[in-house]
């Protein structure tokens, strides 16, 4: 596979013209496009449905964590939308994971994969502590990627920094998701965790999830293709 094609681009808006301009504009230079919180709670599902009526691949980057029948009944609700990838929040625990492996494989070959968020990009050492997680990033991650797999889930969203002791941990076929990727000529924002392109596609990283590098950029066309040359 060409490795840009490994790119979901983040269309962080709440503008579905502007949402389908990026598509149109980045078809062919990129694998997928996501969509996430701000574009759905602005546009729901219509508003995915027009911007990849583009013909691009989607992942449906909602984080559900809630009680298994709720995050279960979310995952079959977005069927019609028909994503590639969706995702859920691993410390959900067990039984939610379960019971959102089981809706997506209810839906046969169209299913979507399932990813869990393990800890997000924008947190650090530092933050986990406030919260009570005293063992370090990586060591959470860890921990959340193999119950995740014990699961069913397909694969995790991580950073950079972790793919090597996930891979360990869960061997190849596991699919690994990662933001918090920042070319070096562009600026870190709230991410922590960043790594650039190619360093987290040479870690072994399955997909990459860019946004602002692009889609801020003053030619998101000539990031991304800028983004694709480091690749090749
Ligand atoms: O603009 P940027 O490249 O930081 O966008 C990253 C995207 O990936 C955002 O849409 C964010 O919601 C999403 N994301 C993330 N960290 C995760 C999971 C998803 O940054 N762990």
């Amino acid at each position: 596979m060409n490795p840009a094609q490994r790119i979901y681009v983040a269309l962080d808006t709440t503008d579905v013209d502007r949402a389908t301009d990026f598509a149109k504009t980045l078809k062919g230079s990129v694998g997928g496009i996501k969509f996430g919180k701000e574009f759905f709670t602005a546009n729901g599902p219509q508003g995915v449905q027009q911007v990849s009526a583009v013909g691009m691949p989607v992942f449906l980057d909602l984080k559900y964590h809630d009680i298994p029948n709720t995050v279960a009944g979310a995952i079959r609700a977005a069927q019609p939308l028909k994503p590639t990838l969706i995702d859920i929040h691993a410390s959900g625990g067990t039984a939610m994971m379960e019971a959102a492996a089981q809706a997506a494989s209810e839906q046969g070959s169209d299913r979507p994969l399932v990813l869990a968020v393990t800890i997000l990009t924008s947190l650090d050492d530092d933050d986990l502590e406030t919260m009570g997680v005293s063992d370090g990033v990586n060591n959470q991650v860890v921990r959340l990627a193999k119950l995740a797999q014990d699961c069913g889930i397909d694969g995790v969203v991580c950073s950079a920094y972790e793919i090597d002791a996930i891979r360990k941990a869960c061997g190849l076929d596991f699919k690994l998701l990662v933001p918090g990727i920042r070319p070096k000529w562009s600026v870190t924002g709230d991410q922590k965790r960043i790594m650039t392109p190619r360093q987290a596609i040479d870690r072994g990283a399955d997909y990459l999830v860019i946004g602002r590098p692009i889609t801020k950029a003053n030619d998101p066309l000539e990031a991304a293709q800028r983004i694709a040359e480091e690749l090749a």
